[in-house]
């Protein structure tokens, strides 16, 4: 069994992209965005992210730490970029891979958080974690729960501060430390994603550049009855969801979660409806 992280490219059978993900607990995959959707998306942020000062404040100094005092951070992209919302959050690819990890587990599932995370030189090695450990309570083992990704907006080298990775991490016992040299860096050319489970071991690595910034987008996605990372009801407008695809509306949480065919209940109602429907009638 390789221990290592394989890359595929976007256009490689699907199988052979979840079998790595299932394997290694993480896979590469190249030409996530091709070159146009890029640039586009690049171009549309920028402009935003130039207006983040680097270690914005948060309430939470432990988030403080966790992000870095060298990183822009820019989270709530849905509100800022159509491109995004309607291009990246709804990428085929995502679908493809969240339809067969998560879906077993949930009647559908929606975006955890997207943030954009530009991190300057002098950045540190983050803390390795598991994305997942945002819902410790719940009692493991449990089934997957999560599926996350970074989208590298340049290149991402091992100088610049490629996000580490702990391959075949997602099947060790939770109290199992990773070493630092089992951190193994995802280095992937601007436009590729290291796509990776919520229980695989991983943090943004150390920029030791003099002058390069490493611009990465994390986006994941949760079982629909699961309360998100982000609070995406409030980040992200009603009238900029009202204007936005059906499958973009779901993904940002407005549809209910509905488990009454596997003789469960719904959660995320409004007023008793699904959301997405009162928005659909115009009532929302
Ligand atoms: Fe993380």
């Amino acid at each position: 069994m390789s221990e290592t992280i394989q890359t595929l490219d976007a256009a490689d059978p699907i199988d052979a992209i979840i079998g790595q993900l299932r394997e290694n607990g993480a896979v590469v995959i190249e030409d996530f965005l091709d070159d146009d959707l890029l640039n586009r998306f690049n171009a549309e942020i920028g402009d935003v992210l130039d207006t983040v000062p680097e270690g914005r404040e948060l309430s939470n100094p432990l988030h403080m730490a966790f992000f870095g005092a060298q990183t822009r951070h820019l989270s709530g992209v849905a509100g800022y970029s159509r491109i995004f919302a309607t291009e990246v959050l709804c990428h085929p690819l995502y679908k493809a891979i969240a339809d067969d990890i998560l879906l077993p587990f949930c009647s559908n599932y929606r975006l955890n958080v997207a943030h954009v995370l530009d991190r300057g030189p002098g950045s540190e090695q983050q803390f390795p974690h598991r994305d997942e450990d945002v819902w410790i309570h719940l009692p493991r083992p449990h089934p997957e729960i999560q599926l996350a990704s970074v989208i590298a907006l340049n290149d991402f080298t091992a100088q610049n501060g490629a996000t580490r990775v702990v391959p075949g991490s997602h099947r060790w016992d939770p109290q199992r430390i990773a070493s630092p040299d089992e951190l193994v860096p995802a280095e992937m050319r601007a436009g590729s994603a290291v796509v990776y489970l919520g229980s695989t071991i991983h943090g943004g690595g150390p920029n030791t550049t003099e002058d390069t910034r490493r611009r990465g987008m994390h986006l994941s996605f949760n079982v629909g009855w699961l309360r998100t990372e982000e609070n995406n009801y409030l980040v992200n407008p009603i009238e900029t969801v009202r204007d936005l695809p059906e499958r973009a509306q779901e993904l940002l949480g407005y549809r209910v979660h509905d488990a009454s065919a596997h003789g469960g209940g719904a959660v995320g109602l409004y007023r008793s409806n699904d959301p997405l429907e009162m928005i659909r009638a115009g009532q929302l």
